[in-house]
C-alpha cells in the first residue's frame, strides 16, 4: 500500500474525492461558488465532529486544569482595538497590473524562496517586491509586474446592531481569532471555577478573516473553525510550562495518528513585540510543509491590554504569597478545517488489487467518519430485513453505520475503502441459518465470521 507523493496530483485527487463522496463542497456551489468558503458533507462533518471531538478530550475532559468555554462570535468592536485587530491585523496586498488579480506579496515571495511576513512594515515588504519583482509570476496570468504592496485589514465587519444604514462608520467585527473571547472572560472563569494558576481556558468555534489569497482549498477559508487553548500562568512559569506545551502538542498529533515524518516545528524568526516565543507545528501538505498549528508564548500582552482598554482590573492574587500580577499567557492554535486537511492527507493510499487502483482513506478508527458497514450480499427482503435490523442494533450500541446494497460486494467494499471505513460486515444466506455474519478489514481484507450476538463486541474490541 502506498502513501502519494505530494504535489498538485494528490490535491486534485483529493479535492475530487472530497466532493464525489460528500466530504466538502465548494459554497454556493450552484450559484458559481463563493471563494474560499467550503461546507461540509454528510462524511466531512462526522470527520471534523471526530477532530474536535479528539482535541476536546485532550485539551480539556482529560485535564483538571483545563476549563472549556463557548463565547459568541460577536463581542463589542472595542475587544478588536484592544487587541490590536483594527490598527494591524493585515496583509500584504499587491495588484497584477496585467489581469488585476488581489495577490499575497509575502506568498508570491514565498514561492521564489524569500521569507516575508505579515509583521514586516510596508516598506520592507515593497523594498523585497521591487528586488524580486521579475522572477515573481502573477499566478493566474504569468506576468511580472505588480502594483506596490499595501497594507489590507483582514477583520470581516457587519451592521450587526445598527440601524442607521451606514454601518461602515461604526462597524461590528466578527470575531477574527477565538482567544479574544478567552481573554475577555478570564475574570468570569477565574471565579466560576476557583482554578488556581497555572490553568487553561479551551474553546473551539468559528472565526472570519478577509484573506487575500482563495487558495489551497480547506487549508485557507474565509469562515473556519479554530481550537484554541490559552494558558495562564505565573510570569516566572512561562517558559517552563511553554516547553511542556510543545511536547503534548506534539506527541497529540503523534496519537491522532499523523505520521512523524510529515511533522516538523518551525520556529518563528522575527516576532511581534510582545512575544516571547513562537513556533508552529507544520504538517507536510500536498503542497509542502506548511502552518497546522501555532504553539505561542505570549506574555502578559493580551490581559495588559484588555485591562487597558475596559479600564477593569484583570490582576490575578496568589492565594499563598497573595501577590498581584498580571498572567502571563501560553497558547496552542489550530484550525478544524487544516486537521480535516492533514488527516486526509495522512490517510489517502492507493494501491493495485486484482489489476485496479484502490483507493483507501486508511483513518485511525477513532476519526474514521462512518466505522462499520453493513452489506447484505442479495437486496431481496430475505436479507435485507435481517440485514436492516443488525445495521440497526450497531447503531444503538453507538457506532456510526452505513447500510448499503446496491453493486456488487466487491463494488461497495471499494466504496468503503475509500471513505475510510474500518470494518465491513456481510450478511449472507449462511446467516439466516447460522446467526453468524463475516467482518471484513479495511488494510488487511482479511475476513473472519462472527456469531451476530457478539458482532457489537467485536466491532469494539477492534475499533478500540
Ligand atoms: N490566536 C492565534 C491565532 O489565531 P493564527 O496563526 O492566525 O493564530 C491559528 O491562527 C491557527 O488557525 C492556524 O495555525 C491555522 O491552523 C488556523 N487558521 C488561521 N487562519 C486560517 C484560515 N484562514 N483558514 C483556515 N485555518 C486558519
Amino acid at each position: 500500500m502506498s502513501e502519494l507523493s505530494r504535489g498538485p496530483e494528490l490535491m486534485e485527487k483529493i479535492v475530487s474525492l472530497c466532493k464525489r463522496r460528500g466530504f466538502v463542497y465548494p459554497s454556493s456551489e450552484i450559484y458559481g461558488g463563493f471563494a474560499a468558503v467550503y461546507d461540509y458533507g454528510h462524511l466531512g462533518v462526522e470527520l471534523a465532529n471526530n477532530v474536535k471531538e479528539a482535541w476536546w478530550k485532550a485539551i480539556v475532559r482529560y485535564r483538571d486544569d483545563i476549563v472549556g468555554l463557548d463565547s459568541a462570535i460577536f463581542t463589542s468592536p472595542r475587544v478588536w482595538e484592544a487587541s490590536g485587530h483594527v490598527g494591524g491585523f493585515s496583509d500584504p496586498l499587491a495588484e497584477c497590473k496585467s489581469c488585476h488579480s488581489r495577490l499575497r506579496v509575502d506568498h508570491l515571495l514565498e514561492d521564489v524562496g524569500v521569507m516575508a511576513d505579515e509583521k514586516m512594515s510596508e516598506e520592507e515588504i515593497n523594498a523585497l517586491l521591487s528586488e524580486h519583482m521579475k522572477e515573481i509570476k502573477c499566478p493566474k496570468c504569468g506576468k511580472s509586474d505588480f502594483s506596490p504592496a499595501k497594507k489590507f485589514n483582514l477583520l470581516v465587519k457587519s451592521n450587526l446592531g445598527n440601524f442607521t444604514g451606514d454601518w461602515e462608520k461604526e462597524p461590528v467585527y466578527l470575531r477574527g481569532e477565538t482567544c479574544q473571547g478567552i481573554y475577555v472572560n478570564f475574570a468570569n472563569v477565574l471565579n466560576a471555577s476557583r482554578k488556581r494558576l497555572p490553568f487553561g481556558i479551551a474553546q473551539i468555534g468559528k472565526a472570519f478573516r478577509n484573506e487575500i489569497t482563495a487558495r489551497q482549498f480547506i487549508f485557507r477559508t474565509r469562515e473556519f473553525e479554530q481550537m484554541e487553548m490559552q494558558y495562564f500562568t505565573p510570569p516566572d512559569q512561562e517558559m517552563v510550562e511553554y516547553e511542556k506545551l510543545r511536547a503534548i502538542r506534539w506527541q497529540y498529533y503523534l496519537d491522532l495518528g499523523l505520521k512523524e515524518e510529515n511533522l516538523k516545528w518551525h520556529k518563528h524568526e522575527n516576532l511581534v513585540f510582545y512575544a516571547k516565543e513562537a513556533y508552529d507545528i507544520e504538517y507536510n501538505f500536498p503542497f509542502g510543509f506548511k502552518e497546522l498549528e501555532g504553539v505561542h508564548a505570549r506574555g502578559n500582552y493580551d490581559l495588559t491590554q484588555h485591562s487597558k482598554f475596559s479600564g477593569q482590573e484583570l490582576l490575578y492574587t496568589d492565594p499563598v504569597t497573595n501577590e498581584k500580577y498580571l498572567p502571563h499567557i501560553i497558547e496552542c492554535s489550530v484550525g478544524v478545517g487544516r486537521t480535516v486537511l492533514a488527516v486526509i492527507t495522512d490517510a489517502y493510499h492507493e494501491e493495485m488489487v486484482d489489476d485496479e487502483i484502490r483507493v483507501v482513506l486508511r483513518f485511525p478508527y477513532k476519526l474514521a467518519p462512518v466505522k462499520v458497514a453493513i452489506l447484505p450480499l442479495s437486496k431481496k427482503e430475505e436479507l435485507s430485513v435481517p440485514a436492516k435490523e443488525v445495521a440497526q442494533m450497531l447503531r444503538e450500541a453507538d457506532l456510526t453505520v452505513e447500510y448499503d446494497e446496491t453493486q456488487s460486494i466487491g463494488k461497495r467494499y471499494r466504496r468503503q475503502d475509500e471513505i475510510g471505513t474500518p470494518l465491513c460486515v456481510t450478511f449472507d444466506f449462511d446467516s439466516l441459518e447460522d446467526k453468524a455474519v463475516t467482518i471484513r478489514d479495511r488494510d488487511t481484507m482479511e475476513q473472519v465470521r462472527v456469531p451476530i450476538s457478539e458482532l457489537a463486541a467485536e466491532i469494539k474490541k477492534r475499533l478500540a
